[in-house]
């Protein structure tokens, strides 16, 4: 088969990877891809936004079967566009792809099916958002509706700091909000579980806690994810249970009644407070990084279960794991998640010799000549396996020492949970 993976971060990295180890897979495009890709596919430096361009280039390179990694497209519609056009692709349609484009389209789903997560409040204007306040104790969660790029969430402590949060979104701070949803703090632990689904069946496919916050100890701002393990140790047996009864079932029953199945990748970010699982986001892809820890673990041909879950026939398809735990420490450019400089050369990775249990795979990477060098503000992913999570964090630590480069930095203490 020939392939075409959009997006460009450590996630399609991971995947492509993964793609190009098929015993299916022909020529892989990369639309836009990153230095890694570069290497095992034909990046195509194309806007995927752009529709109509990404329909003839697909057509051009004879793609049988489109990869979509980031939420942005699938938001837009990219699966419906591309079926119209009868190609096939791996991905949620636009109608399911709310659940992570609109968060009020996924609170509505959780009320009208019971669905556990956090008390509150769709609000359209600052009259709702007292009239809420008044009811709730703080810290409350404001939420710009629509993709905010991981920076649509505050967690609030005072009235003041809410009501400005909430003015900005309403003046527009994100085109794609003009309302917000205002809810409860939920205090817990963060584990985020993740399933393959086509028409009919959906299948387990890892679990994985990542660190968000830019400083060690989870201090400091919001980024797109510091570093991953998996598996989450927190989600056992009976809690597993739980989250499918809750919250998967009902929320792809209430899909399926609308005649809007969902199929793809689906990311269930959750808040476990006293063993009991709430619901704190859908995603509609793979989680970044936490892709690159689950990714690693497939033993089953990745193309084989993507084509069956287009052909809706995973119930025919076993999918199977290796039994071991995996890690990754993102290696960001300093300054990151706020001002950072790009285009500073990396030295030595390409060198570096890695044991069959490791793989640095690239993010915001790219050549320029021969030289490799930072192309944004999260750059590699050092990612490991093995049986013990302190093991495995020390081997990462001593590729990233082999990796000359002096403008990154990285978090010391991922997974201080599970060390
Ligand atoms: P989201 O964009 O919805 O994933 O939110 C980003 C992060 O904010 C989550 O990963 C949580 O760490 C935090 N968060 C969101 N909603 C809540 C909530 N209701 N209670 C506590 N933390 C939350
Ligand atoms: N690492 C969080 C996410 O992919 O949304």
């Amino acid at each position: 088969m020939n392939i075409a993976l959009i997006g460009s971060g450590g996630r399609e990295h991971a995947l492509c990877q993964k793609i190009f180890e098929s015993k299916l897979s022909n020529n892989i495009i990369c639309i836009p891809g990153n230095a890694g890709t570069a290497k095992i596919a034909t990046n195509i430096d194309i806007n995927f936004l752009d529709f109509q361009t990404l329909l003839k280039t697909v057509k051009f390179y004879k793609i049988d079967l489109v990869v979509v990694g980031p939420e942005e497209p699938l938001v837009r519609g990219i699966v419906d566009f591309l079926i119209r056009h009868k190609i096939k692709v791996f991905g949620p349609n636009k109608f399911a792809a709310k659940l992570e484009g609109s968060k009020a389209f996924m609170k509505d789903i959780c009320k009208k099916n019971n669905i556990p997560t956090a008390r509150y409040k769709i609000c359209k204007n600052i009259k709702d958002v007292k009239n809420f306040i008044k009811k709730s104790k703080f810290p409350l969660v404001v939420k710009a509706d629509g993709l905010a790029a991981g920076k649509g969430v505050t967690i609030c402590k005072t009235e003041k700091k809410i009501l400005d949060v909430s003015d900005k979104i309403f003046k527009g701070k994100f085109k794609s909000s003009n309302k917000l949803v205002l809810e409860e703090f939920l205090k817990g632990e963060e584990a985020s579980y993740f399933l393959i689904v086509d028409k009919n069946k959906f299948r387990f496919f890892g679990s994985a806690q990542d660190h968000k916050r830019v400083g060690e100890g989870d201090v400091g701002p919001n980024t797109g994810g510091m570093g991953a393990y998996s598996p989450a140790p927190l989600i056992n047996r009976k809690l597993e249970k739980k989250i499918i009864n809750r919250i998967v079932k009902p929320t792809l029953g209430a899909l399926k009644r609308k005649k809007k199945q969902y199929t793809g990748f689906l990311y269930v970010g959750l808040m476990i407070k006293n063993n009991e699982p709430y619901l704190i986001e859908y995603n509609v892809r793979m989680g970044d990084p936490e892709c690159q820890v689950i990714i690693p673990k497939l033993k089953t041909d990745i193309l084989k279960i993507f084509y069956n879950v287009v052909e809706n026939k995973l119930n025919q398809t076993t999918i199977r794991w290796k039994n071991t735990k995996c890690m990754t420490v993102v290696l960001c450019s300093k300054g990151y998640p706020n001002k950072y400089i790009k285009n500073k050369t990396i030295y030595n990775l390409e060198n570096i010799k890695l044991n069959k249990n490791s793989f640095v795979y690239h993010a915001g990477t790219k050549f320029i000549g021969d030289n490799l060098v930072s192309n944004g503000g999260r750059v590699l992913n050092i990612t490991s396996s093995g049986s013990n999570f302190k093991k495995i964090r020390n081997n990462i630590f001593k590729i990233i020492k082999k990796i000359n480069w002096r403008y990154g930095y990285f978090r010391k203490d991922i997974g201080w949970r599970v060390i």
